[in-house]
């Protein structure tokens, strides 16, 4: 069961990734010059990708992980190549289509089914691994935490996300306003403290079973974002 705050905000995330700021996107995503406060969220982008990666195990054959919110798919990639079976799925048909086309053919074991739609999606099967970078900032803590439960429950071994943590700087908010033109300003960040949502993970029906493990803030320039692991216990 989703929340309406949930529902109204996946719909302005939708149009917001597959209209007004798919192609701003696509270049901050890619190998393309980009001024100079996008070349610090670009870099602090992947310091983070490479973060969440040094989580997961180096070998990932016959492993199954969800890519929650998979964007242009740079980590997808990253973990099929892995030897991972990943499932990339994202509410933007361009940008999941701008993944396919940039996903290598030869993955070697692992394999990439890009999929249009909700991370929430049940039909999606079971994972041992999950990640969702930069893909719940923009829900408020209370969704991101119900997110995170319901997909528990389809995760056997450990869900690495993202979150934009509640500093003095908010750097990451600013960023966004000032990434994109004025008209195509992102539905904003909603940022949390790391307490909050330690505490509401621990209050929260479901997730019971569930170990906070490792976290990593990342402030670069323009960027900041904090990595949050889950594992099973
Ligand atoms: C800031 S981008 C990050 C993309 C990618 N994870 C990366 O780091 O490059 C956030 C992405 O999450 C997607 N997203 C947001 N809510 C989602 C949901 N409920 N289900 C699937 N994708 C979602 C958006 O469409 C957008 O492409």
């Amino acid at each position: 069961m989703t929340t309406l705050s949930y529902q109204t905000r996946r719909g302005q995330l939708q149009t917001y990734f597959d209209r007004t700021a798919v192609e701003a996107w696509a270049r901050l995503t890619s190998d393309a010059p980009v001024g100079r406060i996008r070349t610090t969220v670009r870099a602090g982008r992947t310091e983070m990708r490479n973060t969440l990666l040094s989580w997961l195990p180096t070998d990932m054959r016959g492993m199954r992980l969800l890519d929650a919110g998979c964007g242009t798919g740079a980590l997808a990639i990253e973990a099929a190549k892995r030897g991972a079976d990943v499932v990339a799925i994202d509410l933007s048909p361009t940008l999941v289509g701008l993944a396919r086309d940039r996903a290598p053919r030869d993955l070697g074991a692992g394999s990439i089914d890009f999929r249009v739609g909700d991370m929430l999606d049940q039909s999606l099967g079971r994972f041992d691994y999950v990640v969702a970078m930069d893909s719940l900032i923009h829900y408020d803590a209370r969704d991101i935490v119900r997110v995170v439960t319901g997909i528990a429950q389809r995760t056997t071994t450990a869900m690495l996300f993202t979150f934009a943590p509640r500093t003095p700087a908010l750097g990451f908010m600013h960023t966004i306003g000032r990434l994109f033109p004025r008209g195509d300003r992102a539905p904003s960040i909603e940022p949390v403290a790391e307490s909050r949502i330690a505490h509401l993970l621990d209050n929260e029906p479901g997730i019971e079973s569930w170990r906070r493990g490792r976290t990593q803030r990342m402030a670069r320039g323009f960027y900041i974002s904090q990595a949050l692991e889950l594992t099973a216990q």
